[in-house]
């Protein structure tokens, strides 16, 4: 039982409900969530087509697109669940990192369902659901855990020792790992947003086509990506012929080949039993297929979210909620939002 400043007091079970809201940049999400794993309904409304004509997102339609879907977003996620609001034991919400605008827009509506219903509310650092996207599959995660997160804004390893106990190991020093993904994209005409594109024409290409650079592969932990995306501009307007697919699956190929091949050294030199995939570009799918053949041969338990759960998504927040919910209590109402929030100082 943990008891918030203004009294209220919550008991955190496998029966509590927690209905999470995100809206940090172009995904308007809601969903619940049961016992911090169960997801009993979660519903995505993605900007993508409103931002495509621009080639990326803009902040400003974002914060006005979140304000006209969040509402009936939270309606169907609880009509999609078959419950009454009355059910719902808390409201979680992403307070950061994210564009201040869209993150105003969810933190205003949360705190108002959570003092409107009389029920807690809790803060959410985005980047600490992307870590719980994977207890949603698994509950029983056994830790030291590294987790490699890997988005459009950040690229870290992390070791998870246990419920909000992380370490950094290792992270990007320049660009991170989807930034790369959507530049080299929007170089190649591919469209926005970049990283499914590469994906799907890596697909009709050939990963050996190109010997792209692969920065620091054997240097500890961190990461740098901004070269290879120079790399990859260069060979372009050298080679202004070259199949844009053997571009694309070679420029993957070296990414993913970084990321796994670090991944792997992260989770030897903690001794972790398994290592967790999180983050938008864990949808790659020679991401996953190397991720979880490397893990078989090392003797890991691999653990990918479903390709729903990669990318933003409001059922990692109410799981991330839940587990803070029981470590922390409620969070204050008082409490902003927080564009530059970090996972670690
Ligand atoms: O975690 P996320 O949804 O948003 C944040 O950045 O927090 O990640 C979005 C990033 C984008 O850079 C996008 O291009 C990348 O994930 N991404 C992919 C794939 N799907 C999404 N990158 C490579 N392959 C994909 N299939
Ligand atoms: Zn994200």
């Amino acid at each position: 039982m943990t008891t918030d400043p203004s009294g209220v007091s919550t008991s955190v079970d496998q029966s509590t409900l927690i209905l999470g809201i995100e809206t940090s940049c172009d995904e308007t999400a809601a969903a619940l969530v049961m016992g911090g794993h169960d997801v009993v309904s979660s519903v995505v409304s993605t900007q993508i087509d409103l931002h495509a004509r621009y080639g990326g997102v803009v902040p400003e339609i974002a914060s006005r697109a979140h304000l006209d879907t969040l509402n009936p977003v939270v309606a169907r996620a609880i009509v999609e669940a078959g419950i009454a609001e009355s059910r719902i034991d808390a409201v979680a919400c992403t307070v950061g990192p994210g564009l201040i605008g869209a993150l105003l827009v969810g933190v205003a509506a949360a705190k108002s369902f959570a003092l409107a219903w009389d029920v807690p509310f809790v803060a959410v650092n985005h980047h600490e659901a992307h870590l719980y996207s994977a207890f949603l599959e698994d509950p029983n995660l056994q830790f030291p855990l590294v987790v490699m997160l890997v988005s459009g804004g950040h690229t870290m390893l992390i070791e998870m020792r246990g419920h909000g106990d992380y370490r950094l190991l290792g992270r990007t020093v320049d660009d991170a790992a989807g930034e790369a993904f959507d530049k080299v994209a929007r170089f190649l005409g591919l469209g926005y947003p970049g990283g499914p594109a590469m994906d799907r024409e890596a697909k009709r290409g050939d990963p050996t086509a190109i010997a792209f650079p692969r920065a620091m592969l054997h240097e500890g932990l961190d990461f740098s990506f901004s070269g290879l995306k120079t790399a990859v501009m260069n060979y372009v307007r050298k080679h202004p012929d070259v199949s844009s697919q053997d571009v694309a699956a070679s420029f993957q190929q070296a990414v993913v080949d970084v990321l796994v091949a670090k991944a792997r050294r992260a989770a030897r030199e903690v001794g972790a039993t398994g290592l967790v995939l999180g983050g938008g570009v864990a949808a790659n799918s020679l991401l996953r297929d190397r991720f979880l053949l490397a893990c078989q041969e090392d003797g890991l338990r691999g653990f990918l979210p479903s390709l729903a759960m990669c990318t933003d998504n409001a059922a990692m927040i109410a799981a991330a909620g839940w587990y803070r919910l029981r470590s922390d209590g409620p969070s204050g109402l008082d409490t902003g939002a927080s564009p530059n929030l970090r996972l670690f100082d």
